[in-house]
């Protein structure tokens, strides 16, 4: 491949990261919570259930903020089943994920695991079954200092202070017709509205997001951001936008090169975000919380990975397992949000553990990592600080790309697909310059000219690649060590300028020192 050529600037830049761009996702969904960050009497758990090994992998990946409770699950429960004294907490059918919720592990469970993790708690209430007055309710009960019904039976239940949860999804992809009790735009709408208002009218310091689209393949999508937000704008902070990435055709090509409609989806809502300001002349801008992306396909579509007969408790669905390529695509997907830091202020990765997630447990036995972990850990580890534009250089490749999972079934042409993705972040405290690069090509090595003008003398701190010749090799519960980061040796700094070659197919983090 001809050398690729890289121009940045210090002065130029896209915007900071916001802290909560790096989240991620924990849901009633079938290992998630039960078996996975909770399981009393795990060896590693503590006196509450939480198990440490899980802990510790996500202190390592460090994320920033937790979605929790749901998810589709949120959509047919009823937070006061989750609280309370846990031997008379009722056992119920959760009709989202077809199993038996026994709500061992409730709101007030979650926020302790995400005080002991270090991680702001974000939490969604039910507009699919329920409404506007539990979800206040719900408010009160967390938020709510004293001397009420609701804030005095929190501190009976054992939490004195308040929870102080600042963010707040209204329901959960209220547009998919899986969801139970969705929504038209309208619909929907009118009741995010009147929900959002009495939320803050309990704490005024609430922020909230709208629901957006499930994916930019729906249907009703860019109609229903419009007529949501034309409801809602004067009272939410954010609209949700949702990304699942796949490989169904076996194309890998298309499959890293689908990143990119990731771009497409958030330029697309910031579009009609702005649009509906513009109608308003009001100078507010709405955010996105970009609140699930992942690569999700082997255990979606395929029932028997989805749903197991007999309401079981806990039962091991979505356990994807995660392969090279997957990193790979995941790795753009992280760079896509880092280039959009300036409208996507929140992010969650869905999900955290077993349920399509980078930690795996084993019950009773070790947690170990999928492939995904690690360019999550170096995104969210490495990803803080001033975004830079970049200017790429590069030769190109067509693609097509197949998402099939929604109402429409449709190939989206990608008719000029730079092989190099890439981000570039500036931690201006840190001293330090950490590139973000995708190398698209599977044949190809990739030979990187980079100039960072206004940073006179750059210096290579630590270079990493993630690749494999077999790009469908995995880790296993036997072989939990059979993908993870090497060194790029091939890397070389003198003034302003880096050299490197980046290997085919790969995931790179060349983290540059600056005098
Ligand atoms: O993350 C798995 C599921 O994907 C979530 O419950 C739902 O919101 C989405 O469809």
């Amino acid at each position: 491949m001809r050398n690729v050529e890289v121009r940045l600037h210090r002065d130029f830049a896209i915007g900071s990261t916001h802290p909560r761009l790096f989240g991620a996702f924990i849901e009633h969904l079938g290992r998630c919570i039960y078996g996975g960050i909770f399981e009393p009497g795990h060896p590693t758990a503590d006196a509450k259930g939480f198990r440490q090994d899980v802990l510790s992998l996500v202190r390592d990946l460090a994320p920033t903020i937790m979605r929790y409770p749901g998810g589709n699950f949120v959509s047919g429960y009823n937070w006061e089943d989750g609280v309370g004294p846990v031997g008379k907490r009722p056992r119920r059918l959760d009709l989202a994920w077809m199993s038996t919720e026994t709500n061992q592990f409730g709101t007030n469970e979650f926020i302790d695991w995400c005080r002991l993790a270090g991680i702001e708690p974000m939490l969604a209430v039910n507009l699919g079954t329920r409404g506007p007055d539990a979800a206040r309710n719900l408010v009160e009960y967390c938020n709510h200092p004293s001397g009420t019904a609701l804030s005095d039976l929190r501190r009976a239940h054992g939490w004195l202070e308040p929870h102080a949860i600042k963010f707040w999804c209204l329901g959960n992809e209220m547009d998919g017709p899986w969801q139970i009790e969705a929504k038209t735009a309208a619909e929907y709408g009118r009741v995010a509205c009147e929900a959002a208002k009495v939320m803050k009218w309990v704490d005024r310091g609430l922020e909230l997001a709208a629901c957006g689209s499930s994916g930019r393949r729906m249907r009703t999508f860019g109609q229903w951001e419009d007529t949501v937000l034309e409801h809602t704008f004067d009272h939410v902070e954010f609209i949700s936008l949702h990304t699942y990435l796949n490989n169904y055709d076996g194309d890998t090509p298309a499959f890293l090169a689908s990143c990119d409609l990731m771009d497409s989806f958030i330029e697309e809502v910031v579009a009609i975000a702005d649009a509906v300001a513009a109608r308003r002349r009001s100078s507010k801008r709405i955010m996105l919380s970009f609140d699930e992306w992942n690569v999700w396909y082997r255990t979606r579509r395929d029932r028997r990975a989805r749903v197991r007969a007999g309401w079981p408790e806990a039962p091991p669905i979505l356990e994807e397992i995660y392969n090279v390529e997957d990193a790979l695509a995941f790795g753009g997907m992280c760079v896509s949000l880092l280039n959009h830091a300036d409208r996507v202020t929140a992010a969650c990765l869905a999900q955290l553990v077993n349920a399509i997630a980078p930690i795996m447990t084993e019950t009773g036995g070790p947690a170990w990592r999928q492939t995904i972990f690690w360019p999550f850990l170096h995104f969210s580890r490495l990803g803080r600080g001033r975004v830079l534009r970049t200017h790429v250089d590069c030769p190109t490749y067509a693609a097509r790309y197949n998402d099939p999972n929604g109402p429409i079934d449709e190939y989206f042409p990608l008719p000029a697909v730079p092989y190099l993705k890439l981000a570039a972040v500036h931690d201006e405290n840190g001293g330090l310059l950490t590139l973000f690069a995708l190398n698209r090509s599977l044949e190809e090595p990739l030979p990187l000219s980079l100039q960072a003008g206004g940073f006179h003398k750059i210096a290579v701190k630590q270079a990493m690649q993630l690749s494999d010749p077999d790009l469908k090799a995995v880790n296993t519960k036997g072989d939990p060590d059979r993908v993870r980061p090497a060194a790029l040796s091939a890397v070389e700094a003198a003034g302003d300028r880096l050299e490197a070659t980046l290997p085919p197919a790969s995931w790179n983090v060349i983290q540059l020192s600056l005098a």
